[in-house]
């Protein structure tokens, strides 16, 4: 894997930060990218990367980075908001939906696209899209859910804005991973578990079982897991930040 590129957008904080620095350690030249390009720049002297200005809800920050970027091996759709942090489903206002879905959903879409050519030069390439437990519906749901429906109903719907726009993000995860398949790449998305991070402060999520998640370089390693995967590996799966498949 040593010598392959990557750009991880949101890559200033949290698990996108830690997981250049740990793409660096292991060999990766990393495209350290944040809507910042004074943090960025910061960041990217820190664990060793190269920085680039990437605000995935600009369209003309999209098309610069893509323009400056000639060749890729892996994208790591990083970026994410959780805007409505304490806020239930049922006194959310749909702007927050529209905020959410901005940076969750559509943003990923345009970057992902606009960086398609740079990623077709590549061999073996790779999309990790940084999704959320919280979305999966098999964990939502079934006999064993990890985030429960008395937990939901107390909360008023706590964080469906967020959960809903990853849920869309899971289904777009495969239908790239579908639409791409006979280009060679792997296209994935990732749980990372609860992290003590910007997003999540108070690591405060729907019925979070006691004892899950911590620090964002656990969640960071599932991201390196991913692109680490051989050429014939999985595609269009969700996996948990541990390398089990997560339930859609
Ligand atoms: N922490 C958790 O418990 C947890 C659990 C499940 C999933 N996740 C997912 O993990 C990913 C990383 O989040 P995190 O927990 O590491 O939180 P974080 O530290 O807040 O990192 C989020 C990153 O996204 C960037 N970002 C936000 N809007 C952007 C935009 N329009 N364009 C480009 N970058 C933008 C932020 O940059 P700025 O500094 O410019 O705001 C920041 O670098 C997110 O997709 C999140 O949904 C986190």
């Amino acid at each position: 894997m040593v010598g392959r590129s990557v750009l991880i957008t949101g890559a200033t904080s949290g698990i996108g930060r830690s997981a250049a620095a740990q793409l660096v350690e292991a060999g990766w030249d990393v495209w350290v990218t944040g809507r910042s390009l004074e943090r960025a720049t910061q960041v990217a002297a820190e664990v060793g990367g190269r920085a680039l200005a990437l605000d995935v809800t600009d369209g003309a920050s999209v098309a610069a980075a893509a323009a400056a970027v000639d060749r890729l091996d892996a994208l790591v759709n990083n970026a994410g908001i959780r805007p409505d942090y304490g806020v239930g489903l049922l006194d959310a206002d749909p702007e927050l939906f529209r905020t959410s879905y901005e940076t969750n959903v559509f943003g990923i879409v345009a970057v992902t696209n606009a960086l398609l050519p740079a990623l077709r030069r590549s061999s073996s390439p790779r999309i990790v899209n940084v999704s959320s437990g919280t979305a999966s519906f098999g964990w939502s749901t079934g006999p064993n859910p990890q985030f429960d429906h008395e937990a939901a109903a107390a909360s008023g719907g706590r964080f469906a804005v967020y959960r809903s726009s990853k849920a869309a993000l899971n289904a777009l995860t495969m239908y790239y991973a579908q639409a791409l398949a006979l280009e060679g790449f792997l296209v994935n998305a990732l749980a990372p578990g609860a992290r003590r991070t910007n997003l999540n402060p108070g690591m405060q999520g729907v019925g979070l079982t006691a004892g899950r998640g911590g620090e964002p370089t656990e969640g960071a390693a599932g991201v390196v897991a991913l692109l680490d995967l051989p050429s014939d590996g999985p595609t269009g799966a969700l996996f948990s930040y541990d390398g089990t498949v997560a339930p859609w």
